[in-house]
């Protein structure tokens, strides 16, 4: 059965503080543009107890640290490289 692909987005205290709360428009626009809604889930979540490498990012089983505007893009398209295309 197909299985869409979990982006979660940690919204502990800290991440969100810490960009989080932007990060999120940001993929969210992004999943829009790329018309990725029916192949990933997208969600946020309570902290994932990395609190010193966020802010962090899920994208299907890797945890992405020190998430920012510069590299999110880079990190969305090598997380989702095969619902890409
Ligand atoms: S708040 Fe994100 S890992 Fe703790």
């Amino acid at each position: 059965m197909f299985k869409k692909k979990d982006i979660i987005i940690c919204l502990g205290s800290s991440c969100f503080a810490r960009g989080n709360k932007e990060l999120m428009n940001i993929i969210s626009k992004y999943l829009r543009q790329k018309n990725l809604s029916g192949k990933v889930s997208f969600r946020g979540d309570h902290c994932f107890e990395k609190c010193c490498e966020g802010p962090n990012l899920k994208i299907g089983n890797k945890i992405y640290h020190g998430v920012n505007k510069e590299n999110i893009i880079d990190y969305l398209m090598e997380g989702l490289k095969d619902e890409l295309q």
